[in-house]
């Protein structure tokens, strides 16, 4: 299996590469130009970011995947609470199918090279990070990307550091979107990074 760096319609300029999407919106709205019909959302919370890959892709059918019961993140109590908001937030969408367990373990219930996305949103350590890419990458379609969210320096983060690793396991760069500092939407300035499964 081979990963490679999307390189969109803007490349790159002086070997540096361009951060060519503003936030996670767009980058939503970038899977419905190719067309993406099945998905999966690692890391589902109250079901706002699920909301808006179903707001913005058409006809998706989207995996929203999450145990609800981890410490990690925003702790346990309100990752337990945040599990009827989801269930709500998202029963008025029929292709949204809400698969309640670990990350990797739900990974294994799905057949391989079946997703054209998934995006990884769950614990943010380097170690489950790292697990959740080795999980999900094989889900994915040839032609699918891979994608994460909060890929930015902090020192209770680990996810530049297993992205990277991962990339260049592979001799691959890294894809991401802008900081948008502007965005009203606490969680969609932050940037998010994505791959090309070839
Ligand atoms: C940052 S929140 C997700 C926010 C959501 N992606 C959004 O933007 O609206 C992280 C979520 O990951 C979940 N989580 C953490 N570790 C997990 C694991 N190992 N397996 C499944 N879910 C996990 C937590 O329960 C929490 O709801």
């Amino acid at each position: 299996m081979l990963i490679k760096v999307w390189n969109g319609e803007v490349g790159t300029s002086n070997g540096i590469d361009k951060m060519n999407l503003k936030n996670r919106t767009e980058l939503a709205k970038h899977f419905a130009e190719l067309g993406f019909r099945k998905g999966a959302e690692v890391g589902v919370f109250q079901g706002y970011y699920s909301m808006v890959l179903l707001d913005n892709i058409p006809n998706l059918n989207l995996l929203c995947v999450d145990s609800w019961t981890s410490a990690t993140g925003w702790g346990q109590r309100r990752n337990v609470a945040a599990y009827p908001v989801a269930k709500k937030n998202l029963s008025r969408y029929y292709h949204a199918t809400i698969l309640k367990g670990d990350s990797t373990n739900v990974a294994k219930l799905i057949t391989d090279d079946t997703l054209d996305f998934v995006y990884i949103d769950a614990d943010h350590s380097y170690e489950a990070v790292k697990a959740d890419i080795n999980a999900w990458v094989p889900k994915v379609k040839n032609g699918g990307i891979i994608a994460g969210h909060d890929y930015f320096t902090h020192r209770t983060l680990g996810v530049i550091e297993a992205v990277d690793e991962f990339a260049k396991e592979l001799n691959l760069d890294v894809k991401t979107t802008e900081w948008d500092h502007e965005n009203s939407v606490s969680d969609d300035k932050q940037p998010n990074w994505y791959f090309t499964k070839i």
